[in-house]
């Protein structure tokens, strides 16, 4: 597409060092929920092994390894030790939020490549620290959304770049849940120390990544954030659990009006909790065209039905729906096996931290304007 997008394409493509003719040695780091994923499509690339896993929490990693099938697995306490112990090509990094920083850059340091589950961390701060071990390490970083690799959001991002729309001026996305705080095991979601954000970081960054990753990731400028936590913090809204309240320590919504590079302004908002059943559609305005796509009433970065075009043809409003997209693969297996082929091949990281540095920027800049009660600049360093 002519004009302001063209300027947010990436040109620079790093070369990589690859891992050839053998197996690629997997590590799992945080043997929680989504680590299950991770294992289940690794077991499904032939050449993969899993040799080794950690987790911080005594016996969890051992339970993990046996309720997942996988045997002769050495299991660590951290994930120091298993990567000082270990001679591992890559390692997924599955721990909660606020241990990805150090997760990640650490397995930089030591030469291993990285899979990072979104958000990619808490802060920009972390996020500059990750870009920098990777530049200086040499190795693939990709950041685990999974839903890009959707054929829909691919048509998404292909209708945006084709021009059909024109010029993009205005963005207004997010998602939400009426009821959706996420504490199906236990309180790691909803704890600060744990988690670092809410709503805000674990499904707000997928809202985030399906517009931004469409228009090309231009870089934000300035944010104005708002943060709330009235359903996190009420005992009556766990029913099973009303302590859960007490440690309550994020945001259950968020909402902000983001300035970005080239004049497009991107209005968003996002919740674990609300009385509604969605904050509404994201809708795409252009010169020339409109995109609205459907909103899914458990926001996890999926599309809710066929995207809308809206256009004047022959002087006539018309709309007209994209048909929906099938494909049998599974998004989490894309993910698993595009990181893999990037790990053997080099090249470009499926999901590259040069933008999803941007995503965490302002992620970070809506807390940190919440916080602050007023618009802040964002001051993203070239790494
Ligand atoms: N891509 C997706 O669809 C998806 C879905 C759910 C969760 N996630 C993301 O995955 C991450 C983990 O989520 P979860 O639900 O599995 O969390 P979880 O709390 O169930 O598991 C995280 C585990 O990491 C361990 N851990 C933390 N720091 C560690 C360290 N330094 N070394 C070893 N182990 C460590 C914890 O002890 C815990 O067992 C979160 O960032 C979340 O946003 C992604």
């Amino acid at each position: 597409m002519a004009g302001i997008l063209d300027r947010f394409k990436e040109t620079v493509e790093e070369v990589k060092e690859t891992v050839s003719g053998k197996k690629v040695k997997v590590g799992i780091i945080g043997t929680g929920w989504i680590a299950e994923a991770h294992v289940v499509n690794y077991l499904k690339c032939e050449d993969v092994e899993i040799v080794a896993a950690a987790d911080l929490i005594p016996g969890k990693a051992d339970k993990f390894c046996k309720a997942n099938g996988l045997s002769g697995i050495r299991l660590y306490p951290d994930h120091k030790s298993m990567i000082d112990a270990e001679d591992l090509d890559a390692v997924s990094v599955c721990t909660y939020n606020k241990t990805h920083a150090e997760c990640t850059i650490y397995a930089l340091e030591h030469g291993v490549n990285v899979l990072l589950e979104k958000p990619m961390c808490v802060t920009l701060e972390e996020a500059v620290a990750i870009c920098k071990a990777e530049k200086a390490s040499g190795k693939i970083l990709s950041i685990g959304f999974q839903p890009r690799f959707d054929p829909n959001m691919k048509m998404l991002k292909k209708i945006v770049q084709s021009g059909e729309l024109g010029q993009i001026y205005y963005i207004q996305t997010g998602g939400g849940r009426r009821r959706g705080i996420p504490t199906p095991y236990g309180t790691s979601f909803i704890e600060e120390k744990t988690a670092g954000l809410g709503a805000l970081g674990d499904i707000g960054c997928y809202s985030l990544d399906m517009v931004l990753n469409a228009i090309g990731y231009p870089k934000p400028l300035t944010v104005t954030g708002y943060t709330s936590a009235f359903f996190g913090k009420d005992p009556a809204y766990f029913t099973d659990h009303p302590e859960y309240a007490d440690v309550f320590s994020v945001d259950d919504f968020a909402a902000a009006f983001v300035r970005l590079e080239g004049g497009v302004i991107l209005d968003f908002r996002i919740s674990w909790a609300m009385n509604l059943d969605t904050p509404g559609d994201t809708i795409i305005l252009g010169t020339k065209g409109g995109l609205r796509v459907p909103s899914t009433e458990c926001w996890n970065g999926s599309i809710g039905g066929p995207l809308k075009i809206y256009k004047t043809v022959a002087g006539e409003e018309i709309e007209y729906e994209v048909p929906e997209k099938e494909d049998n693969v599974d998004n989490f297996y894309k993910k698993i096996r595009l990181f893999i082929d990037a790990v053997k091949e080099g090249g470009k990281p499926p999901v590259p931290s040069s933008q999803i540095i941007y995503n965490q920027a302002i992620i970070d800049g809506i807390a940190k304007s919440a916080a602050l009660g007023r618009e802040i600049t964002l001051d993203i360093p070239e790494i």
